[in-house]
């Protein structure tokens, strides 16, 4: 019954573990959870208020497809303020989320065997929607001991003459590091002169530490600029995962058009109180956001730390986004509380089973000797899982 398409599909095997973790809370048992991929504060004041108004005053029937031009002008000079990129309204597509967007830009690229490059750890959804729409997710993995830096002779390996596009995800979920301009200069020439199409996925653009600072690649010249393809929404920036608006930015007006049809038969547009919430969104003075990413920070301090005074595991420093991703590699072969560990399934069902801590396997995300650690939890959960998991890996 059912298509080839999805039988391709991985089921998500984190989910068994989620399932688990979930029904445990639920039969009393006190958990500390660090699965989460949103951020624990609220949704603003002036962001909410404004998708409530946007109700009240029945703002409520369908938009164009690809969103309101009121929004995507509001997009277009959040890419120039915060980028320096011109792009203009008819550049933008507005999305259910950057997942639905990132899913058009496949649907819309892809033929049947057409390579896209993942760089390994990856971020699931990259390598299961390739797959959806008939192409071949190619990983490059990132060398750990030179903090998940890419390897370019092993990319150049890697590259064919069936490779479309590559993905960048800087900064990274789920390793958190952010590529350097100088990567991000490699990058581009290698693309350019291979003729790959460049999608960029810079959802946790502002939640950057160390007094980093993004740099999108498109930004770096014109050429760049017209092969690369921009992602980008409000869900982790604004606290705002749920209300789905997602973006992206094209000059390749093949790729816009191509999207544009897709969307109007398939979603139509994204819901349009929250289309209008997301205008507000983008207006929020950057002191609502700083203190959000402040508190990210010490969290992100602090767990790293907590982490690394652990014996046998190993952490890269994370400068974005709000993950953590210990190496165990250490652990691999031994046995605690009676069950040998030989990959991260088998540590995440230790951790939820015997320190009632949950966590996400690295198998996820491409490979088997992490798990990842979301900090968008209190600091006091921190300290709570983290004396948990250096208990039972003692
Ligand atoms: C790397 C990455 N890209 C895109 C998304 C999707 O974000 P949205 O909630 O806007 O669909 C996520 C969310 O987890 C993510 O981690």
């Amino acid at each position: 019954m059912i298509s080839e398409r999805l039988k391709k599909v991985a089921p998500s095997i984190t989910l068994a573990i989620d399932a688990k973790a979930k029904q445990m809370k639920k039969d009393g048992i006190d958990i500390i959870g660090f699965g989460a991929g949103e951020p624990d504060f609220n949704t603003p004041e002036n962001i909410k208020e404004a998708g409530i108004k946007a109700i009240k005053d029945n703002q409520t029937r369908y938009t164009p497809a690809s969103g309101m031009i009121e929004l995507k002008t509001a997009v277009v000079e959040k890419f120039k303020k915060d980028n320096n990129l011109d792009y203009k309204p008819s550049d933008i597509i507005i999305s259910c989320g950057a997942k639905h967007s990132l899913f058009n830009i496949f649907m819309a690229v892809l033929n049947p065997g057409d390579e896209v490059i993942i760089f390994s750890p990856y971020w699931v959804s990259y390598e299961e929607q390739v797959k959806i729409a008939d192409g071949i997710p190619v990983f490059v993995e990132l060398d750990e001991s030179r903090n998940f830096e890419i390897d370019f002779d092993l990319l150049n390996k890697k590259i064919t003459k069936k490779t479309k596009a590559m993905i960048i995800n800087s900064p990274s979920n789920p390793t958190g590091t952010i590529f350097s301009q100088q990567t991000l200069q490699k990058l581009a020439e290698i693309a350019l002169k291979n003729n790959i199409l460049i999608i960029s996925d810079e959802i946790y653009e502002k939640l950057i530490y160390n007094g980093k600072k993004h740099v999108s690649i498109a930004s770096l010249s014109k050429e760049v600029k017209a092969k690369t393809v921009v992602v980008n929404g409000v869900s982790k920036t604004y606290a705002m995962t749920g209300w789905r608006i997602g973006y992206i930015a094209a000059e390749d007006k093949e790729i816009i058009s191509a999207i544009d049809n897709l969307q109007s038969h398939s979603t139509s547009n994204p819901t349009t109180p929250a289309q209008i919430a997301a205008i507000e969104a983008l207006k929020t003075p950057e002191s609502i956001i700083q203190a959000m990413v402040d508190e990210f920070d010490k969290r992100r301090k602090h767990i790293l730390k907590r982490v690394r005074d652990i014996n046998g595991l190993t952490a890269v420093e994370p400068e974005g986004a709000f993950y953590i991703f210990p190496n165990f590699s250490s652990f691999i072969g031994k046995t605690i509380k009676g069950k040998t560990i030989n990959g991260s399934l088998d540590l995440a069902e230790v951790l939820l089973n015997e320190a009632k801590v949950a966590v996400v396997p690295g198998i996820a995300f491409g490979t088997d000797k992490h798990f990842r650690l979301s900090y968008a939890t209190s600091m006091a959960n921190i300290d709570k899982g983290l004396d948990r998991i250096a208990e039972i890996l003692k």
